[in-house]
């Protein structure tokens, strides 16, 4: 099978396997919610909107977390579609478990690798944006081939978004902002919306993450670009 080759043979992971603490709550709602929500990996490209009862603006947002995020912004945007995809077990029951306490009808999760869905399930032209808010940073050089936002990812992410849809990344790790500026500046088909970095999006909601970067001092850097044309 396609996908089992991809994954085992050529694949650098931008993720590590975590221990899975989960919560007896967490474990129901994934038990219970997954087969409603989810959609397993596979090799047929699908048109995400179709996954919802409305063909509104579809968002993906890869490594959503615990799905604070995702949750927050799909109850304030009842009119949006969210497609979050996570690895982490433990954040997909936690969203499950939100998406039924907050009865939100616009979310969907893929539960598996972001590269993977992305490349073969999402297919091109199709989404109207993609999150990516505080990406792993692999802070170490030898480990920035892991990093989601890596030359050679970009234009693939790209190339699913429709023209004059947006690519929006959130990081609180300088120098990954840098490199992810960079990247992106030279991934043909994007267009930078600012000079640089982009002026804080009101609407994004705050995570645990960037309190503990709050914390730190970490000063938060956001990237807005466009895909070409409209
Ligand atoms: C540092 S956390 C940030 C979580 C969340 N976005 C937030 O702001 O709180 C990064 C998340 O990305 C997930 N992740 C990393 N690589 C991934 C991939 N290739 N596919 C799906 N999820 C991924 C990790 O499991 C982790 O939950």
């Amino acid at each position: 099978m396609l996908v089992g080759e991809y994954r085992d043979k050529t694949h650098i992971k931008s993720y590590v396997k975590r221990a899975l603490r989960m919560s007896d709550h967490q474990r129901r709602a994934y038990d219970r919610l997954a087969p409603l929500h989810c959609i397993p990996l596979s090799d047929s490209p699908i048109d995400p909107a179709g996954l919802f009862t409305n063909r509104a603006r579809t968002i993906v947002e890869i490594g959503f977390g615990m799905g604070a995020a995702t949750a927050e912004l799909a109850a304030r945007r009842p009119d949006w579609n969210f497609l979050g995809i996570e690895v982490y077990k433990p954040g997909v029951g936690k969203l499950l478990s939100l998406v039924e306490e907050h009865d939100l009808s616009n979310v969907r999760i893929i539960h598996d690798d972001a590269i993977l869905a992305m490349e073969r399930m999402i297919a091109p032209n199709t989404i109207d944006g993609l999150h990516l808010f505080f990406p792993d940073p692999w802070p170490k050089k030898r480990h920035h081939k892991r990093r989601i936002i890596r030359s050679g990812l970009t234009s693939m992410f790209a190339e699913r978004i429709r023209p004059g849809g947006y690519l929006y990344f959130v990081t609180d790790w300088e120098e990954y902002a840098h490199r992810a500026l960079e990247i992106l500046t030279n991934t043909p088909e994007l267009v930078n919306e600012y000079e640089s970095f982009a002026d804080p999006v009101p609407w994004r909601p705050r995570t645990a993450f960037e309190a503990k970067a709050a914390r730190a001092g970490r000063p938060v850097r956001e990237l807005l670009f466009r895909r070409h044309g409209s």
